[in-house]
C-alpha cells in the first residue's frame, strides 16, 4: 500500500500528568502508533512530567509497559517500542511549587514546535498555564492542550477561559473532545458535505426526527467520586453528544477551516431551545451484591444520573419541527453509539393494501463496527404479490475499505493536529461556554426540584421506563440497543 502518512514538523511535547491513567491508556500508545508509521521520528521529544521522582529510564520503562498493555493488539513490536522510548525524556515538576521548572525549560529547544499537554485535573490548568508563562517556557507560538472537564458550569468555564487567555491566545488553546477525533465523526462531515445525495433532504421537510445514542456497557466503577459530581449530563451530553448534535445539525461551512466549522457549530448551540423537565428522563442503574450505581459512587443518597434521555429542538429554519432525541447511559445492554436520521414516510402509498411502507433511516454507526446503513423499503422477493419489506444498504468501513488498516484511536489524530496547528477538531472557548449556557438551566431545573430522584433501571437493559415514555408520547420508538 502507498503510504498516506504526512510527516509532521519536529516537536517538543511536554506531557503533564505523564504517569496518569489517561496518559498510559491513550496518549502515549497513540503517540507510539504514529511514531511507528513514521509520522514523526526521533528528532522529536516527548517530555514526561509529573510529581513522581522518576528518572528517564524509569519513565521509559513505564511507557514501554503502557504500550504493551494498551497499544493496539497485534501492532506492537518490541523493536518499535525500543525505538520509540528513545524519544522520551522525563522531568519531575511540581505544578504548585517552583521545583523542576527551570530544568524543564533547559530541556526545550528553540527551533521546534512546542506543545504542552495538560493531562491533569482541571484545578491545575490555571496554575500550570501561569507558570509556563512566568518562566518563559511558553512562547507565542506554543500550543496548550486541555482535557475535559472544561468547567463544571458556565461560570467556571468562563473563569477558566479567562485564566488561560491571560497567557495564551485562543489560537494556541486546544480543548480536546475526543469524540471529534473519532473517524466516523469526521465521516459525518464527509457524508454530508462531500455527497450531493443527502444535503437536499437534510431538513425538517424530509427528516421526521433524529436519534443520537451513546450507550455504554461499563459502569462508573473506579471513577465514582468524579462521576457523582458530574452525572451523564455533564460527563457526556454537554460535550460529546453536543458535538454530535452540532455536526448533524449545522449548516455547511463555506470552507473546511477551523473557524468556519466552529462558527457553524456555535450557531447550532445558540439555536437550541431550553429543555423543560418533562422532556428529560434521568436514570440510575441498580444492582445486586454491591454493584449498583450508589455502591460505585460511594454515596448512598446520590441523585446523580447515570442515564439521561432528552428531546431537544433546534429552533432555526432548517430544523424547526424536527426533534433531536439524545440518550446516553452507563451499564446498558451493549456499547453502541450511533446517529440515526429518520426520514419522513413517503407522502402517498401507491401499493394499496401493502403494509410496510416506511420512511428511510440513515444510521451513522460510531462504534462498534463503524459504518453507515440506509434502511430502505423493497419488494419482498418471491411469490405472494406486491409485498413490501425492509432491507439495509449496509457499509461497514472495515469491510469496504480494508486497506485503511487498523482502527485509529481518536487521540492519534488529535495529537498530530496539535502539532500541525490545526484547530478544526477542537472546541473553541465560545463554543464551550455556549454549551454550558444551554446545559446549566437544565441541571438547575432538577437541582431545584430537590435533586429529582432518577428512575432506577436494570443493568444490561436499555435504560429506564421514562425514556421509553418520552418517545411513546410522540408516537415514536427508540432504536433498540444491542440487537
Ligand atoms: C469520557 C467520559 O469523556 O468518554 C466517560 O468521561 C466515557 O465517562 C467516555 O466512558 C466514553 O468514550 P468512548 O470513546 O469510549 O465512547
Amino acid at each position: 500500500m502507498v503510504s498516506r502518512v504526512i510527516p509532521v514538523e519536529s516537536f517538543d511535547l511536554v506531557l503533564f500528568g505523564a504517569t496518569g491513567d489517561l496518559a498510559r491508556r491513550k496518549i502515549l500508545p497513540s503517540l507510539f502508533h504514529r511514531f511507528q508509521i513514521g509520522q514523526f521520528d526521533d528528532s522529536s521529544r516527548i517530555i514526561g512530567s509529573s510529581r513522581s521522582k522518576l528518572d528517564r529510564a524509569g519513565f521509559q520503562s513505564l511507557v514501554a509497559d503502557a504500550i504493551r498493555e494498551f497499544g493496539q493488539a497485534g501492532e506492537v513490536s518490541e523493536g518499535d517500542i525500543s525505538a520509540f522510548v528513545e524519544t522520551l525524556d522525563y522531568v519531575a515538576v511540581d505544578a504548585r511549587g517552583d521545583a523542576g521548572w527551570s530544568e524543564l525549560k533547559a530541556h526545550l529547544r528553540d527551533d521546534r514546535v512546542r506543545a504542552f499537554y495538560l493531562s491533569v485535573g482541571p484545578s491545575l490548568f490555571p496554575e500550570i498555564a501561569e507558570r509556563l508563562s512566568a518562566t518563559g517556557i511558553a512562547t507565542v507560538e506554543s500550543r496548550i492542550v486541555l482535557e475535559k472537564p472544561f468547567g463544571h458550569d458556565l461560570a467556571s468555564a468562563k473563569a477558566l477561559n479567562s485564566a488561560l487567555r491571560k497567557h495564551f491566545s485562543e489560537s494556541q488553546i486546544y480543548r480536546i473532545d475526543h469524540y471529534l477525533g473519532k473517524e466516523t465523526v469526521q465521516n459525518l462531515m464527509a457524508l454530508r458535505f462531500a455527497n450531493s445525495l443527502f444535503e437536499p433532504l437534510w431538513n425538517s421537510t424530509h427528516v421526521d426526527h433524529v436519534q443520537i445514542t451513546v450507550a455504554e456497557s461499563i459502569g462508573v466503577e473506579g471513577r465514582g467520586e468524579y462521576y457523582d459530581r458530574s452525572g451523564a449530563m455533564r460527563d457526556m451530553v454537554q460535550n460529546h453528544l453536543m458535538q454530535l448534535l452540532c455536526l448533524t445539525a449545522m449548516e455547511p461551512p463555506a470552507r473546511f477551516t477551523p473557524n468556519s466549522v466552529r462558527d457553524e457549530k456555535v450557531k447550532v448551540i445558540e439555536a437550541l431551545e431550553p429543555v423543560t423537565q418533562e422532556n428529560i428522563a434521568r436514570g440510575q442503574y441498580r444492582g445486586k451484591n454491591g454493584d449498583s450505581y450508589l455502591d460505585h459512587a460511594g454515596n448512598p443518597a446520590s441523585t446523580t444520573e447515570s442515564f439521561i434521555a432528552m428531546k431537544v429542538q433546534v429552533a432555526n429554519w432548517r430544523w424547526s419541527g424536527t426533534p433531536f432525541y439524545l440518550r446516553t447511559g452507563k451499564c446498558l445492554r451493549q456499547r453502541e453509539s450511533e446517529i440515526a436520521v429518520h426520514f419522513r414516510d413517503p407522502p402517498h402509498n401507491i401499493f394499496a393494501g401493502a403494509a410496510g411502507v416506511h420512511g428511510n433511516v440513515l444510521v451513522i454507526r460510531l462504534q462498534p463496527d463503524e459504518g453507515i446503513t440506509l434502511r430502505t423499503t423493497i419488494k419482498d422477493p418471491g411469490p405472494g404479490g406486491m409485498r413490501l419489506t425492509s432491507a439495509n444498504l449496509d457499509m461497514t468501513f472495515a469491510d469496504s475499505l480494508p486497506e485503511a488498516g487498523r482502527p485509529q484511536d481518536a487521540y492519534e489524530r488529535l495529537i498530530m493536529d496539535v502539532i500541525r496547528g490545526n484547530q478544526t477538531l477542537f472546541m473553541r472557548g465560545d463554543e464551550v461556554e455556549a454549551a454550558w449556557a444551554w446545559a446549566d438551566p437544565i441541571i438547575e431545573g432538577w437541582a431545584h426540584s430537590g435533586g429529582a430522584q432518577p428512575q432506577l433501571y436494570d443493568q444490561g437493559s436499555s435504560g429506564p421506563e421514562d425514556a421509553l415514555l418520552l418517545m411513546h408520547r410522540d408516537h415514536r420508538r427508540w432504536r433498540s440497543i444491542g440487537d
